[in-house]
């Protein structure tokens, strides 16, 4: 199954680590001129001495993998509108699509800081030859795209979007409430983004919906692998003041965003994600993926 390599940990692989800075002058300047409510936010307000120390070490670590991750969905947006051009899909589509990645971009940027408040970035090694998964881009242009914007769209945004709206809907500090506020407005379209495309490719992925159904499943395996680590976590009062919601709440709420934004939506357009036929090569699928990168668990939207 090399439907999409999914960020195996290759033996040659030379990590980096996950650091980030802005140029400054005329490329921050254009980059602020896109996005000036970024600036506006209240930032400089996070207080560290009214947190324990261990709270927040786990917060910064929560924020730093919320920017990594946000980074890779940036990296996946790119892939698939590659991918979307590949295809000749509908040129207001496409240019829908191509501002996403600074959506993307700017919740990286929003993140990080966040990050740097607390206490400064925690650290995240990574395979940077394995941002995102790509398809074969040896395939049909067509199934190339729907490859990426089933697992990146159709799962990874659509689930994402009721989640972080719980999460901003929990915060209490301003900050936070306004990184998540602009990153909850921005994710709304991405969200809905997947299910225009299978509308408009409607039945030219009739032979492949198997396929697209296993990948499906292969990335609602991913966003809840870390479910069972979560239910084990203590139940704090933190969450709201730095920025995650209590793992109580938290699995209620993606236990259905996944049932009612990603599993029926997709079931509906006949991908079926627990079909049996899916579950016969999920196994085998999920073997060739073993030793993928593993984060820090951690309570994490990524949108
Ligand atoms: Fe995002
Ligand atoms: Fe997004």
């Amino acid at each position: 199954m090399t439907a999409l390599s999914r960020g195996r940990l290759r033996p040659e692989a030379v990590l980096e680590t996950f650091e980030l800075e802005m140029l400054g002058g005329q490329s921050e300047r254009r980059y602020r001129k896109l996005r000036p409510e970024v600036e506006a936010l209240p930032w400089g307000t996070l207080e560290k001495s009214r947190h324990q120390a261990g709270d927040l070490a786990e917060a910064r670590g929560h924020w730093t993998v919320a920017a990594f991750q946000e980074q890779r969905t940036g990296a996946a947006c790119a892939e698939a509108i590659r991918a979307l051009l590949g295809c000749r899909a509908p040129i207001d589509l496409v240019g829908m699509a191509c501002a996403f990645p600074l959506d993307e971009v700017v919740h990286v940027e929003m993140c990080a800081r966040v990050a740097e408040e607390l206490g400064g970035g925690t650290t995240i090694h990574y395979d940077p030859c394995q941002l995102a998964p790509v398809p074969d881009h040896d395939e049909p242009p067509l199934l190339q795209a729907a490859e990426m914007i089933v697992a990146a769209f159709c799962v990874g945004e659509a689930f994402s979007v009721p989640v972080l709206h719980g999460t901003w809907r929990a915060a209490k500090h301003p900050l936070l409430r306004g990184v998540l506020g602009v990153i909850v407005r921005d994710e709304a379209p991405h969200g809905a983004f997947g299910w225009t495309f299978l509308d408009w490719a409607g039945d030219a992925l009739a032979q492949h919906r198997e396929r697209l159904a296993l990948i499906a499943r292969l990335a609602i395996e991913e966003f809840t692998a870390n479910h069972r680590a979560i239910a084990r976590l203590p139940e704090t009062d933190v969450g709201a003041e730095l920025g995650w919601m209590e793992p109580t709440p938290y699995l209620a709420l993606s236990r259905r965003a996944m049932a009612d934004q990603v599993i029926a939506p997709l079931r509906k357009r006949g991908i079926d994600p627990y079909a049996p036929a899916v579950e016969a090569k999920l196994e085998e699928a999920l073997d060739a993926g073993s030793g993928d990168v593993s984060l820090p668990s951690a309570i994490v939207a990524i949108g």
